[in-house]
């Protein structure tokens, strides 16, 4: 008996420590990770109180009820502290993630850096803003030409210095297959793919062998005009002409038209602008001239018509080329062509 009074005793003790221990550690417990490693040490199946508790089997009959009910308490106790901790440590874990995590809506936002159209994208826009409130249809088309609509189509024969090796860029020896040198094949292809009457601009890239230098590149940018109709005159030439060069330059820009050469319009010409930095008087700008050359143009050659099956007898027309970086040269007044490919963006942005 009295060594079972020592046991209850013991157990008694060793309850009141883990009790202690217990508590204090909860209370210690900084994360809730630390926490459960708590639980289980003290609580788990092979945990402390858990020991203390299969020594219960050793007590008498009598002694077991009274342990049992302080065993309980305890665990109780333990389960109370921990649940309370948890909460604890779980708030103080959600303040701490709501004071890293907060987000102050009234710092400024990074502004987007939004792009802008390239200079020769706003001059040709404009251009063709003009032509298609005139009635004219756009068109796209190849870069790799045939030779025969870039040249014979054209009446541009054999021999046509244009058509030299030293000028034009070939891709067979043969020289059928090239880098159309102008946009003016877009004229045949016009004329065989769609019906009559014709209005069509075709702008596009033409390739030509020359050094790069201010005014120069082998790649550049042209606008191809074309009308066929019936009855079409110089004089419809002439007057869509200067609405395009008021629309572009202002009203009352002057144009003046020289006759020229063109193996593909009979009369041929090419038209001046009236400078606009000295109006006429004569500048840097426009090399004392005056004027400044816009574009050639001419009456559609009646073998041009002939040669895509339309009759010259029945239908008339007229064409122009015209160079987009000249034009958007003016437009904005850049110096230099090659500024224009270099994409740079201190050029660029100013625009
Ligand atoms: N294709 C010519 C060139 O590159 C420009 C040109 C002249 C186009 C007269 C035309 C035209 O349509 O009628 O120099």
């Amino acid at each position: 008996m009295i060594q079972e009074t020592e046991k209850e005793n013991k157990m008694k003790e060793q309850l009141a420590k883990i009790r202690a221990e217990a508590l204090a550690a909860f209370a210690g417990a900084q994360d809730s990770a630390q926490l459960d490693a708590l639980r289980v040490q003290y609580l788990g199946k092979k945990g402390e109180l858990t020991a203390v508790l299969k020594m219960m089997g050793k007590l008498s009959p009598e002694e077991r009820p009274q342990m049992g009910q302080l065993a309980n308490d305890v665990r109780a106790a333990l389960e109370r502290a921990l649940e309370e901790r948890g909460r604890e440590l779980e708030a103080a874990a959600l303040e701490r993630r709501l004071k890293e995590e907060a987000v102050d809506v009234t710092i400024p936002g990074k502004a987007v850096s939004l792009g802008h159209k390239h200079p020769m994208s706003i001059a040709l826009d404009e251009i063709k803003e003009i032509f298609i409130g005139m009635g004219f249809d756009v068109l796209d088309g190849p870069e790799i030409e045939l030779a025969s609509y870039n040249f014979d189509r054209l009446n541009a024969d054999e021999g046509h210095p244009s058509r030299d090796w030293s000028d034009t860029f070939y891709f067979d020896k043969d020289s059928r297959v090239m880098l159309r040198s102008q946009t003016s094949p877009m004229q045949v292809r016009a004329m065989e793919t769609r019906s009559l009457p014709i209005r069509i601009i075709a702008p596009g890239r033409v390739y030509r062998k020359d050094e790069v230098d201010a005014t120069h590149s082998p790649m550049f940018h042209q606008v191809e005009g074309m009308v066929i109709d019936r009855n079409v005159t110089m004089a419809d030439l002439k007057g869509t002409l200067n609405l395009l060069v008021e629309s572009l330059y202002g009203k009352g820009t002057q144009t003046r038209f020289r006759p020229h050469h063109f193996p593909f319009t009979e009369p041929s010409c090419e038209m001046d602008v009236q400078c606009h930095k000295c109006g006429g008087k004569g500048c840097p700008t426009c090399k004392g001239e005056g004027w400044i050359e816009l574009l050639g143009a001419g009456m559609i050659h009646p073998r041009v018509l002939e040669m895509s099956g339309i009759d010259p007898n029945e239908w008339s027309g007229w064409a122009f080329g015209m160079g987009l970086e000249r034009t958007a040269m003016r437009r904005f007044k850049i110096s230099d062509l090659r500024l224009i490919f270099e994409n740079d963006m201190r050029f660029l942005s100013q625009f």
